[in-house]
């Protein structure tokens, strides 16, 4: 389980690879120094409490493409796609990850190790969507545990949450063999499966991780850079799309971008939740 502590480290070393801290030579003796200190008091790690980001140049040359365009206003809060209490929506998601388990409905079934269908609680209000599981998750049966998957958790923590607070999960659930791309028919097979996860879920918000997730959920066909920085929808949910942390530790120099993106995450779950009603959560991680 994070404690706060990890969360201040985690959220001052996102601060820092994306450009909106600035810490010589930083490494973990330096975030130690600065966790112990009396300057992380100005950094606050959970999204109600956070500081003002600053606004910096990104590393990195930009296309026309990637410029974020202008946030749409908050509208109607989201209704969960389906009235269920806590319990019935952990049974149905069980229900489903046994469906999934026993799928033969595509080749995918003939190479994967484990099937990957999702991770966190029926409670979660934020949900992460990624692409499809790489090696580390076909080995495990857990999304996102590779080394893109640790940046994830790093992000995710940035704006104060503990990853076992929120849901992650992917378009499909089984590894394409050497991380090829998913193909469509693989993708329409599997769509079924995270159709019920996200509507038997409820999230408020949704977060596309990567273009392939984006264009899933919104059949927006478009660049990531256009898409980012502003509101999609999925059956009424708001989604978010941000990069894939895979590109991300190719490309450090977008992280800038991401961050930005996790800010406007945060304002908006605290625009949907004035009150942190945390004890859902912590129901929903046990
Ligand atoms: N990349 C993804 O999109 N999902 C995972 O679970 C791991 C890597």
């Amino acid at each position: 389980m994070t404690t706060p502590r990890r969360a201040l480290l985690a959220h001052i070393e996102f601060l820092h690879e994306s450009g909106n801290l600035y810490v010589e030579g930083l490494g973990e003796p330096e975030l130690e120094a600065i966790a112990t200190s009396g300057a992380s008091n100005r950094i606050s790690s959970r999204p109600d409490r956070r500081a003002t980001p600053k606004t910096k140049t990104p590393r990195t040359a930009t296309t026309k493409a990637e410029t974020p365009e202008p946030a749409a206003p908050i509208s109607k809060a989201p209704m969960p796609a389906v009235n269920l209490t806590f319990d019935e929506r952990a049974e149905r998601l069980a229900k489903a990850a046994r469906a999934v388990d026993e799928c033969t409905k595509c080749e995918l079934c003939k190479t994967r190790n484990k099937t990957v269908f999702g991770d966190g609680g029926a409670g979660a209000r934020l949900c992460f969507v990624g692409e499809a599981p790489g090696a580390e998750e076909d080995r495990t049966g857990v999304p996102f545990v590779g080394r893109g998957g640790q940046l994830l958790t790093k992000m995710i923590e940035a704006i104060g949450f503990e990853r076992a607070e929120v849901y992650i999960c992917n378009t499909i659930k089984c590894r394409p063999p050497q991380n090829r791309d998913p193909t469509p028919s693989e993708k329409e097979a599997c769509r079924p499966y995270l159709e019920e996860q996200l509507r038997t879920l409820g999230a408020q918000i949704i977060v596309a991780v990567g273009a392939h997730a984006a264009g899933y959920l919104t059949g927006v066909q478009s660049s990531l850079g256009a898409m980012r920085g502003k509101w999609h929808e999925f059956e009424g949910i708001p989604v978010m799309v941000t990069y894939h942390p895979a590109f991300l530790l190719r490309s450090p120099g977008f992280k800038g971008k991401a961050w930005e993106d996790m800010q406007m995450l945060a304002a908006r779950y605290n625009e949907l939740n004035p009150t942190d009603r945390r004890e859902i959560w912590h129901k929903a991680s046990k």
